[in-house]
């Protein structure tokens, strides 16, 4: 029998900690620090800090832990796998140089071009002066990236010069890294592959939602609800996705020396050109794993070591419905969530930045739970959704209340912010 650390503290980490606990195999999951929402889905937290490697070690070694599976990008810019792997513990999840790919903007832009991935074309500046000129005569919209994790925020879609420079000169604040791509339109996805050496298993795609308000509009955010699978993304265009972003970029890193077991995640643009990468990330995406883990009908834990041992994994899913998820926020959430404020207790929800007793949680962070539902089709799993949470919401929180529009074709999806 099995035990499972799970690093990392937010809704995704509470979703594959649920997940893992559905293993036959599994008897305990830890969640390093974990959130107390998890508590009530018998996970149990250990109060190290997912960026505390040394204190992480010496847990999993004492405990004895049979797999530590990483969830966020932090400690995997850390370097978190290696140290594991130094140590000689099973650990799931890239390597730091393999981490790049989402830590550094510019290393996967450059990844990308050597290696044929199609994505938006780029310029990368390291003075502020130049950026700006080039700004000023390059068209509209503009992309401008920090290069850098910045928790799905350090991006802006300048439609206008000035917004343009004020993002510049934002971003030089922070950095001296920043890239300013051209704008793709289309329709964005997010296909997920759990990869292990040469082998890898897809997840079922999803759509998450990065802007703070209905529509698509005000500022970016970590992301405030998905839905999946996507109807628009047919098997022919998980096939293109594939061939031309999937294999040649395992591909890529393997010949650069890079093989390792963990996520990839494409962020996918569907254009006028085909399938493009807005962006990678090298875990699972968040909101995207509370809706689509739970698709899982296979023992999770037996795939990842299968994985592990770089043999293909039975993992099998669902077929037939489709799940969506709502996100609730602290009100200030992105720049200044308020602290302190009362978040509900939903039976199946996967909880997030919130601290307190179960059952008396309050808001500790910006995105504090996520609400699910799944249903035959996209409107009932959004009805039911909706419906649930004007039953049980009286606080403060605030939500989209058009997830899953665009999958029902009712809203244009305008473009590539991430
Ligand atoms: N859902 C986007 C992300 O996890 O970065």
């Amino acid at each position: 029998m099995a035990q499972v650390l799970i690093v990392g503290s937010g809704g995704r980490e509470h979703a594959i900690a649920k997940t893992m606990l559905a293993s036959p195999q599994v008897t305990t999951v830890f969640c390093a620090p974990g959130n107390p929402g998890m508590v009530a889905d018998q996970v149990q937290l250990v109060a190290i800090d997912e960026l505390d490697l040394a204190g992480l070690i010496a847990f999993a070694r004492k405990q004895k832990i049979d797999l530590t599976f990483i969830g966020p990008e932090a400690p995997l810019a850390a370097g978190i796998v290696d140290a594991f792997l130094a140590a000689d513990l099973a650990v799931f999840g890239p390597p730091q140089a393999v981490a790049q790919l989402e830590s550094s903007k510019a290393f996967a832009k450059q990844f990308m071009q050597r290696n044929g991935i199609p994505t938006a074309d780029y310029r990368l500046f390291h003075d502020h002066v130049a950026a700006l000129a080039y700004s000023e005569q390059a068209p509209l919209p503009q992309v401008i990236k920090v290069d850098g994790l910045a928790s799905g925020k350090g991006v802006t879609v300048a439609v206008d010069h000035p917004m343009a420079a004020d993002a510049l000169a934002q971003a030089f604040e922070t950095t001296d890294t920043v890239l300013i791509e051209q704008f793709m339109s289309g329709f964005e996805f997010s296909q997920m592959v759990l990869v292990g050496g040469n082998r890898y298993s897809l997840l079922p795609t999803a759509q998450d939602h990065k802007r703070l308000l209905d529509h698509d509009e005000g500022p970016n955010t970590g992301g405030m609800g998905a839905y999946s699978p996507v109807p628009q993304i047919t098997p022919d265009i998980i096939q293109e996705t594939i061939q031309r972003v999937i294999v040649p970029t395992l591909a890529g890193l393997s010949r650069e020396g890079l093989c390792f077991n963990g996520v990839l995640y494409v962020g996918g643009i569907l254009t006028s050109k085909g399938v493009q990468v807005v962006e990678y990330n090298l875990r699972l995406g968040d909101p995207e794993t509370q809706i689509i883990l739970p698709q899982v009908t296979s023992d999770f834990y037996q795939a990842i070591q299968d994985l592990m041992a770089h043999q293909q994994p039975r993992l099998t899913w669902q077929e037939g419905e489709t799940y969506l998820g709502v996100v609730l926020a602290a009100p200030g959430y992105p720049s200044s969530p308020k602290l302190g404020v009362a978040v509900p207790t939903i039976v199946g929800a996967d909880y997030a930045g919130v601290w307190g007793k179960p059952g008396q949680l309050v808001s500790a962070g910006g995105r504090v739970m996520l609400v699910s539902a799944h249903a035959a089709d996209l409107a009932t799993a959004q009805r039911r959704v909706y419906a649930q949470l004007e039953r049980v919401l009286t606080g403060d929180l605030i939500f989209r209340t058009d997830i899953g529009a665009k999958g029902m074709g009712s809203m244009a999806n305008p473009g590539s912010p991430a």
